[in-house]
């Protein structure tokens, strides 16, 4: 298959990236990343979570996050929900896309959600239905799949059928969670030919954690089998509260700095990317988790992606 003209990558920095931060980043904080991330180009940016704040304390302004923001027309702000209690809330804040999120690790779905898989899949459907009727777009994210902190393997056509069983509800795109960043590109590419004979390729997104150091390699063997959207953080911010030891997701500058070379349009701009990432890593007080982001700043080569 050749490799597509445009990919979309999904931002979720201000979500997946600062669900885990030790420090608190106040709501300002947030709403400044947000709006220099959709001043970058970017189409989507997840931006808060809808969760319990007792177990996810990190996203307990979303209301005010969601409320604050300057929106850009055309820029998705989306939101993570994963009950009728966040939907309500979501709503209330004027949220149009949401995400809904299942496992394909029985272990991880009860560490994340407090349910089975098959209770959180029945929540979900009343989630996705009211959604709808609502008029928000859904997405739909499923953990684990390429393997599972607490049972090893994942089985690809496990994740087949959850993805099947989402696109069922109405999600109209499918984000494949490397969680805890084990996969490799070999797995991957097994798994999207999994995935793809249930669910229509089109749908499918790569969401890959960098733990191991292979999410931009993972994303490559994705986009070779045909996977044209993927989730990235700015400055490879986050992880998950439910994987210890997982790291955050491939860096948004990375993937571009990949994407740009090999000629495939994103409408991201790399200068307002990096400066995004400047403004929370220094807010943080660390360096930015992106190799293409600190070897430009310290031109380290003549740059050709244009700066
Ligand atoms: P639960 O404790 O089973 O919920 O949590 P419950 O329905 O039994 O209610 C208990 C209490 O929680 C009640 O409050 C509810 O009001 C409250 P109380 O009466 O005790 O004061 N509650 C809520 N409060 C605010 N917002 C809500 C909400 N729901 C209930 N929406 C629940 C179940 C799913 C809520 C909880 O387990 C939870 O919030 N989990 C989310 C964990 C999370 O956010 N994980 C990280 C995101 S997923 C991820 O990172 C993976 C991803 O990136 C892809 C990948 O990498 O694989 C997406
Ligand atoms: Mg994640």
């Amino acid at each position: 298959m050749g490799l597509p003209e445009y990919v979309k990558i999904v931002e979720v920095g201000p979500r997946d990236g600062l669900q885990s931060e030790s420090v608190n980043v106040p709501t300002p904080v947030k709403i400044e990343l947000i709006e220099r991330l959709a001043q970058a180009g970017l189409s989507v940016v997840e931006s808060a979570a809808f969760v319990s704040p007792k177990w996810v304390p990190q996203m307990a302004d979303h209301s005010a996050v969601m409320m604050g923001i300057h929106k850009v027309p055309g820029v998705s702000y989306s939101a993570l929900v994963p009950n009728m209690q966040g939907l309500t809330a979501a709503f209330a804040a004027g949220v149009s896309e949401i995400a809904v999120f299942s496992s394909a690790s029985e272990t991880f779905s009860r560490k994340n959600t407090n349910c089975s898989i098959e209770q959180g899949l029945a929540r979900l459907d009343e989630v996705c239905a009211t959604a709808q009727a609502g008029g928000a777009r859904v997405r739909g994210y499923i953990s684990c799949v390429l393997g599972c902190p607490y049972e090893g393997t994942v089985e690809p056509s496990r994740v087949a059928d959850i993805a099947a069983e989402l696109i069922r509800m109405g999600c109209y795109e499918i984000s494949l969670g490397d969680t805890i960043g084990t996969g490799t590109p070999g797995k991957t590419r097994s798994l999207i030919e999994s995935v793809a004979g249930r669910v229509p390729m089109k749908s499918l997104a790569g969401h890959f954690h960098d733990t191991y150091g292979q999410s931009l390699a993972n994303a490559y063997a994705a986009l070779e089998c045909g996977v044209s959207v993927f989730d990235s953080s700015v400055s490879g911010l986050g992880g998950c509260p439910y994987a210890p030891g997982a790291s955050g997701n491939v860096a948004s500058e990375d993937l571009l700095y990949m994407l740009y070379g090999m000629g495939i349009e994103t409408g991201v701009d790399m200068g307002r990317l990096i400066s995004a990432g400047n403004f929370i890593c220094n807010f943080l007080g660390r360096p930015s988790g992106s190799r293409a982001a600190r070897a430009i700043a310290a031109k380290r080569t003549l740059t050709p992606i244009g700066l």
